[in-house]
């Protein structure tokens, strides 16, 4: 009855009991300890963190888990149910996604090489000649072509030159009109202009 009266008067106050009535924080504790024991065995932590599911889901995954050879005590599943369905639920912001860093997937693609032989300078300036028109002033795109900044044909060397010199459908080629080292100079600006 105490209890009761004592809930009316806090949602009167207009600040309703937000968690239920058991000790969040023991509970808290003890659902991320018995994830970092049990669950970290086999694979790292974002394996989970990149996840959002229901409290239904994060149930099936957890005895797929267990079914897998997580060593879950029977009495540890809620208190691991409770962490992971707050922490990682489908109402929580999307996981953060890593964006690559251009310069290690070149020197994965191509182990060894230097990223580029060109001069982005000169690059630059070559682009706003040649290609800003349609490419647009800072290569992201423009009216007449794509952007230039975010494509993959920037790692792949062999692809981008033939681009570059035979043209690509919409785009005419530029043999006549560029020379070999301009289109390494080209290609070291606009990888350039992507950060990572
Ligand atoms: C005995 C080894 C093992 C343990 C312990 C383990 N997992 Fe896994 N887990 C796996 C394997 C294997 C995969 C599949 C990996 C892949 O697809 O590359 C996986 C995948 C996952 C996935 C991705 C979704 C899926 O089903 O493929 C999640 C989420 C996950 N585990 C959560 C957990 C949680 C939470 C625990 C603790 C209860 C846990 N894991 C403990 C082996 C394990
Ligand atoms: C007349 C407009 C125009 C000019 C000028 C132009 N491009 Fe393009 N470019 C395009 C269009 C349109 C495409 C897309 C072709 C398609 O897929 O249909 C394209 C595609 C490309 C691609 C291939 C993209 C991919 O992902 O396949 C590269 C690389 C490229 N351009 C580089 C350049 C460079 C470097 C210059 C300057 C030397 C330049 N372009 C000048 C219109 C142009």
């Amino acid at each position: 009855m105490f209890v009761f009266a004592l809930m009316l008067a806090s949602l009167a106050a207009g600040q309703g009991p937000e968690k239920p009535m058991v000790d969040d924080e023991d509970a808290d504790m003890t659902g991320r300890q018995t994830f970092v024991e049990n669950c970290l065995i086999c694979h790292g932590e974002d394996m989970t963190t990149n996840q959002r599911l229901t409290t239904k889901q994060w149930t099936s995954e957890v005895e797929k888990m267990v079914g897998w050879g997580a060593p879950v005590a029977q009495e540890k599943k809620a208190a691991l149910l409770a962490y992971l369905s707050s922490s990682y639920s489908e109402k929580s912001a999307a996981p953060k996604l890593d964006r690559a860093d251009l310069r290690g997937l070149i020197r994965a693609e191509v182990p060894g090489e230097s990223t580029s032989h060109g001069d982005a300078t000169k690059g630059g300036l070559l682009y706003t000649q040649h290609c800003a028109t349609c490419h647009g002033p800072a290569g992201m795109g423009g009216d007449l072509g794509p952007n230039l900044v975010e494509r993959s044909i920037l790692l792949k060397e062999t692809a981008y030159h033939e681009a570059v010199r035979k043209g690509v459908r919409r785009m005419p080629g530029f043999s006549n009109v560029i020379k070999a080292q301009a289109e390494d100079d080209l290609l070291a600006w606009l990888r350039s202009r992507r950060t990572p």
